[in-house]
């Protein structure tokens, strides 16, 4: 079965209390339930990171084709806007990436305007809120399975 690494960044473990004006209602937890649910339909295995610390985001990176790890989907929260490292992390392994946001970052603070991410990515979904992930997992699946390019 193809797995893909599913990685949320920094205080989305507080989803469904953070700013819900901007991010919704809806628990990490939630999402998560979610994207197994469609993983499933698909046949794909998700392995499942939440992480505050942007080491453990490489090492997780990393790691991803030891772990056989066939492609990613990342919300790298506030470190779209600020890490080399994970940005160098996806270049390295040779891994298809896709970057999510809940929010549309090119409508908010001009500082959420770039993402160091995303130019190493496949693409990159911005601004449906919770199906930001169910686009980006299914856009994730498309690129396994070929059927994007
Ligand atoms: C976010 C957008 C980022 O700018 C912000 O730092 C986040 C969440 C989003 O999903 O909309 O933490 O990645």
């Amino acid at each position: 079965m193809k797995k893909i690494l599913v990685i949320h960044g920094p205080n989305l473990n507080l989803l469904g209390q953070r700013e819900k004006n901007i991010y919704g209602p809806t628990t990490l937890n939630e999402i998560n339930a979610l994207l197994k649910k469609l993983a499933d339909r698909n046949k794909i295995e998700l392995e499942i990171l939440q992480s505050n610390h942007e080491g453990e985001i490489v090492d997780a990176i990393g790691a991803a084709k030891t772990n056989q790890i066939h492609a990613i989907l990342i919300n790298p929260a506030a470190y779209t806007h600020t890490s080399v490292a994970i940005r160098d992390a996806i270049a390295a392994v040779d891994i298809p990436a896709v970057e999510i946001h809940l929010s549309n970052i090119y409508s908010r603070e001009d500082f959420r305007h770039s993402s160091l991410i995303a130019p190493v990515c496949h693409g990159q979904i911005s601004g449906f809120g919770v199906n930001s992930y169910l686009l980006g997992l299914q856009a994730t699946i498309d690129v396994i399975k070929g059927a994007s390019s």
